[in-house]
This record gives structure tokens, sequence and C-alpha cells, in this order.
């Protein structure tokens, strides 16, 4: 183990070894090849042209590329012109694929409609129709509060198509959550559903909007909405306000499919999304068109290695993240790709369904997040295992390190043990992938997500700014502007400003908030948010490395840790652990932590064992399924317990206390 010279500095405790290669046969194949390095390093602006231009359709090309003028504030390709939502409809059509499949979906009671690029195009249409009636222009806010049906991806590009703006807010957000996004946006239409299906469920929406446009009075915020589209999903009885409520189902089928797409400027705002954040109030963050697309068709096939005349590719991510908004709707479709698209949650009605769905679509492609990864880890390897999963070719994995535990599960018992994993590095910020393998280039190294794509430079620095070098831990950052680059937080350019750049406005560098370190290859491996950081008797330590350790015992299904304070080590490392069930019934609570204390201890070192391991049914999580760790600091330090609105479920901190007490 290192010692730390500078407080940025993160210890480098655990030591991975196992290779992956890409087979020859997959190699050869692959979309993305080894000269795509050696190209973008030659000319990166002349690289980033290039995928534009091959990418992209242009009404009008671009002779400018990157704007940076004006830092931090970018422009890419500012003078071409183009409509996102041709690029993912129209021109597949008119180069003849019409019939193929855009979208194989699911619903979660097993209704399925499969939805062709031509009646997907049809679609748009009538609702840029729709949208335009109710006085929707380019430029305008649109809210869209929906369930994972067609008709939230057709809400999505409806909305580009008219170079308006939308704001997606999560389906599972609450009233007051859709009140605040709409009030910031100042959006002017909202498109729900009565409601959607969620475990056997209808769980309703159109209440939570009549509850977020209701009355203001006293609140000094003017209401903005004017008219609310509503699809008919779960057969709900709704509250209905003449003049302001549309029924989709009246309006859509009715509008005319004529409708031609204008060409709008390449830096035309084309949404918002607000970070659900781990830490701290919501931001809005902004992309715009030509750049965000460009990427995001980009890393969709280099990364994925999307092929889409024979894939099928299915990304588990609601659109209600970037993840569904980069991966589901706008790579994809720029891509002419066939995907499923499913309402439902990976349990429900039985703990295959996700499995079923593989077997029953022949899905090719998978990209999910290790956080149900770890679920089905829990569950045991029996239910994918009574699948036929035989059509996996590549697993990407989003929005957390993976362990190399569940990485290792990852690739034997969903990929066969030969299907590629790529592990992507990325944020709502960055738009699209940044850092990952290429599944057909990489020799993959289980837990990290190694090399920054063609186009893309990162660097990990002390607090100075100054490379650590291999070998070593500190800050991430990028370290110059890519396309699909956040161009700025909604209405607040000075927070984007302090947020990401100010840090290191000397070097210019945007900061992540990431730990990482980069191994004797240098080869990047993410430690977890920086806020998270332990400092245990002078040693930063990652949080990523202990709940990798905690996770390789095999009684472990997940955990979490937080430092907490300590009289003696300054900091002491606190864990959380959810044991499988086999091990519960089968061991005393207090015996198995006494033995995960050891464990770590003899894996790592002395000065990563936990103080204290707590054994709990459930982590804090957000709704995309990130741990609240500063909820857990607050039990291990016996405070009361902080602001719980952005959980899933509110109530895990009320359980948690109570085993902990
Ligand atoms: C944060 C961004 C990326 C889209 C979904 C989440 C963490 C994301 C990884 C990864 C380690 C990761 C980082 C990042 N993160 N991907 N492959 N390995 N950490 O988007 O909600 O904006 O979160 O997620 O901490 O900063 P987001």
């Amino acid at each position: 183990m290192t010692t730390t010279s500078t407080s940025s500095q993160i210890d480098h405790l655990l030591d991975e070894t196992r290779r992956f290669a890409p087979t020859a046969a997959f190699a050869q194949n692959a979309v993305g090849s080894a000269d795509l390095y050696t190209q973008a390093a030659n000319d990166r602006e002349g690289f980033w042209a290039d995928q534009a231009r091959e990418l992209v359709h242009w009404h009008t090309p671009f002779e400018q590329v990157l704007d940076w003028s004006n830092p931090p504030f970018a422009k890419w390709f500012a003078d071409g012109e183009l409509n996102v939502a041709y690029n993912c409809l129209d021109r597949h059509v008119e180069a003849g694929n019409g019939d193929r499949v855009a979208l194989l979906w699911e619903g979660e009671p097993g209704d399925e409609r499969r939805v062709t690029y031509a009646e997907l195009t049809d679609e748009v249409k009538r609702v840029a129709n729709v949208l335009t009636g109710l006085g929707v222009g380019r430029g305008d806010r649109v809210a869209i509060y929906l369930p994972m049906i067609p008709e939230a991806v057709a809400a999505m590009l409806a909305v580009a198509r008219l170079g308006a703006v939308h704001s997606v807010v999560f389906g599972g957000f609450s009233a007051d959550s859709l009140r605040a996004r709409i009030d910031d946006a100042g959006a002017k239409v909202v498109i729900t559903a009565d409601g959607g299906y969620r475990k056997g469920k209808v769980s309703p929406l159109k209440p939570a909007v009549d509850q977020a446009l209701a009355d203001r009075n006293g609140q000094g915020v003017q209401q903005t909405v004017q008219h609310v589209l509503v699809v008919r999903r779960g057969e709900n009885d709704v509250d209905w306000t003449d003049g302001r409520d549309i029924w989709w189902h009246d309006a859509v089928p009715a509008a005319s499919a004529d409708h031609t797409a204008e060409a709008f400027p390449a830096e035309n705002p084309l949404f918002i999304l607000y970070t659900s954040g781990t830490t701290g109030k919501p931001k809005g963050i902004l992309h715009t068109s030509g750049g965000y697309l460009t990427q995001a068709a980009y890393t969709n096939r280099v990364v994925h290695d999307l092929h889409p005349e024979s894939d099928v590719y299915w990304c588990t991510a609601d659109i209600g993240w970037i993840t569904g908004h980069t991966y589901v709707t706008y790579g994809p479709l720029a891509n002419g790709a066939t995907q499923v698209l499913f309402e439902g949650t990976p349990d429900s009605p039985h703990p295959g369904r996700w499995w079923e769905i593989i077997e029953k679509y022949k899905v090719s492609i998978f990209y999910t997040a290790p956080t149900a990864i770890r679920s089905f880890m829990k569950t045991g390897r029996a239910v994918p295992q009574s699948f036929d999963l035989s059509s996996i070719r590549v697993l990407g994995s989003v929005g957390e390190p993976i362990n190399p535990e569940a990485w290792m599960w990852y690739r034997e018992i969903i990929g066969a043990d030969a299907a590629p994993i790529v592990d992507t590095w990325w944020q709502t910020e960055t738009g699209a992938i940044m850092i990952s393998a290429l599944p057909g280039v990489t020799e993959a190294k289980p837990g990290s997500a190694q090399v920054p794509l063609p186009g893309i430079s990162v660097d990990v620095v002390d607090d100075a700014g100054t490379h650590v070098g291999n070998g070593n831990g500190g800050l991430l950052v990028i370290t110059e502007p890519w396309p699909s680059m956040l161009r700025g937080i909604w209405g607040d350019p000075d927070r984007f400003v302090e947020t990401y750049w100010e840090k290191f406005q000397d070097q210019g560098y945007y900061f992540a908030g990431d730990g990482a370190r980069l191994d004797d290859d240098g080869d990047v491996w993410l430690l977890g948010r920086v806020d998270d950081v332990m400092n245990v008797s002078g040693h930063r330590l990652s949080t990523a490395e202990i709940e990798s350790s905690l996770v390789a015992h095999e009684a472990t299904a997940e955990a979490a840790v937080v430092g907490a304070s300590d009289d003696t080590t300054g900091q002491a490392v606190v864990a959380f652990v959810i044991l499988k069930q086999s091990y519960l019934d089968a061991h005393s609570p207090e015996g198995l932590a006494q033995a995960l204390r050891s464990w770590v201890g003899e894996q790592i070192g002395p000065i990563a064992r936990p103080r204290d391991v707590y054994i709990v049914g459930e982590l804090p999580k957000t709704r995309s399924g990130k741990i609240m760790r500063r909820l857990l600091r607050d039990v291990a330090e016996g405070r009361e317990v902080g602001d719980t609105t952005t959980l899933a479920d509110t109530a895990v901190m009320s359980v948690i206390s109570a085993q902990v007490k």
C-alpha cells in the first residue's frame, strides 16, 4: 500500500489480476477498432467532425467544429443545422428501413407492441402537429412524465422535432419534485399518462400532475402550463380539467401525419434533465443538439458494438435518466437499432422476468446497472440459468463502480463466460459515455472502466491539478471539451462554472467529482464520489474498494461503507452489509459481522478493517439505484438522519436506524 502525500490522493488497496481479451472472431467483426485511437489522437477535432458527418444527417453542413473561445461555454458544429427527430426517424424510412422494428415493447402485464420505424415516424409527426396546435414552438419547454411505453419515446422525439426542449421527469418522482421541475423550466405543456404498471398494479401519474399544477396561491410562482396531454395506459379514473387536459388517443390519431422536419442550429437546446444527485439541490443539466447526437450515436455504436441490421439491443434504464435519453431514445434510434423497451421492474411477476425477456426477444446487447446485477446475485444464479441467454454477445454496465465480484458473475452467468463486458463511466453532465473499454479491442479488467474513448481526454490529478502518475489515485478530470458536454445549468450559469470548472480553472479542466486511480498500465479505476472518500489515520480510502472486498465474501449480497468520525483514527470505516438469504438462515449475524471484519482485514489490510459491520436488510438508494452514503454516515455517527426526499423508499432509513440500534 502507498502512503499519501497530498490530500487529494487516494490509497490503493485492491489488486485485480484477471484479464479477458476479446476473441479473434469478435474483434474481427467489431464496429470499433484500434485505429480509432490513432485517428483521434492525430486530430481530435477532425475525428469528431468525421463522426458528426458520418453518423448524423445535416440539413446544413457545418464548417466550424469546436468553438472554445468562451470557455467553459462550448459550441460544437455551430454553423450546421439538423433536425434530431429526422435523424432518429425519417431518414431510416427514406433509406428503405421503414419496416425495421424500432421498439419491441413489453408491458408489465405481458402485453406487447412492435413499433416499426415507419410507424414511429408517423406517430411522432402526428404528435408534433398536436403540440404545434397547443402552441409549442422552438425553444418552448415541455415536461414529460410517463411510464416506459412507446408514447414516451414518441413524446421526446416530437418535442425535439419542433426544436422545443423536453424535461423528462422520472415517473417515480412525487408531485412536489415534478412541480419544482416544471417551475424551474417554465414548461408550457405536460405530457403524462393516467398511470403505468408497476409490480402488478397501476401506479397513478395524472393525479401527481394535477397536484403539481394545483392552486399556487401564496407561492409567488406564475403558472406556465397551459395544457396536459394524457395517454391512457392504466384505465384509471382521472380528474379532468376541461380546456386544459387533452386525451392523447383523441388528439393524436386525429392529427395529420404530414409534418416536415425543420432544420435547427446545432446548438439549439434539446433537453433539460435534472440530476437526481446523492447530494444537494437538483440541477437542470442542459444539453443541445448536434454534438449530443453525434456522441450518443458514436458511443452506442462503438461501445455497445451495435450492428443495427442484426442486433437486438436492450438498455434497461428508464427514460427519466440520462441513460434512457442517450441509450434508449437518441443513440439507438439515430443508429436505426431494434431495441427492447420494458415497462416493468426486474422481479415482477417473477424473479426471472428480465431473463425471460432476453430469451423471448433474443437480446444480443444488454446494458444495465451494477445495483441490478448485485440484486440478481442475491437471489442466486439458478434463476437466470433457467432461461436461454445464448443470444447475448455484449454486456454493459453503468451508473456505479462495478465490483470485480459482480463483474465476474455478470460475465459467467449472464454472458456464458464469453461476452465482453464494457464498464462505462459517464454522467448526466457528460451526456454520453466517456471512459470505457471497446469490446473488440480492449483486454478487459474486472472492475475497471479502463480507458477514455477515442476522442476523449481525461486525467487523474492531485488538488493542484498535477497528473498523479500511474499507480496513484486522485481526482478524475476531463481535460478537453467533448461534443455531448453539458452546455450549462438551466438558468444558473454561475453555478455551472462554480460546480464543474472553478476547481481547476487554471488548467481549464472539467472536475467530475469522482475519485479515480491509474493502475500501472494507466487504466482508470473509479473509486466513488470524492465526497464519500474516508480518511482513516491519514490514509485516504475509497468506498469502492472496501465495498468490493466485502462483496467478494461469499455471504455478502451488497455492501456500503462510510467514514464515521472516530476519536483515535479521525474517521473509522463503518460497513452496512446485506447478506445472502442462505447465510442469514444458517449463521448468526454477530458471527458473520465478525467474519467480515477479519475478511477485509486479510484481503486489504488492517487499515481498511471496518470498525463496525451492521447487517441490514436494505440500503438507502436514490431512484436510479445509487447508494446515499450521507444518510448512512448520519446513522453511523448517531445523528438524526438528514433529508430523505430523494430516496426511492423513504421508509428504509428508519428500518436501518432500528437495526443499528
Ligand atoms: C455518476 C454520474 C452515467 C449515467 C448514469 C448515472 C457514477 C457512473 C460509473 C462507472 C463508476 C460510475 C459516477 C458518476 N458512475 N458510471 N461505470 N463506474 N462510477 O448518471 O446520475 O449523472 O451519475 O455515477 O460517480 O459521477 P449520473
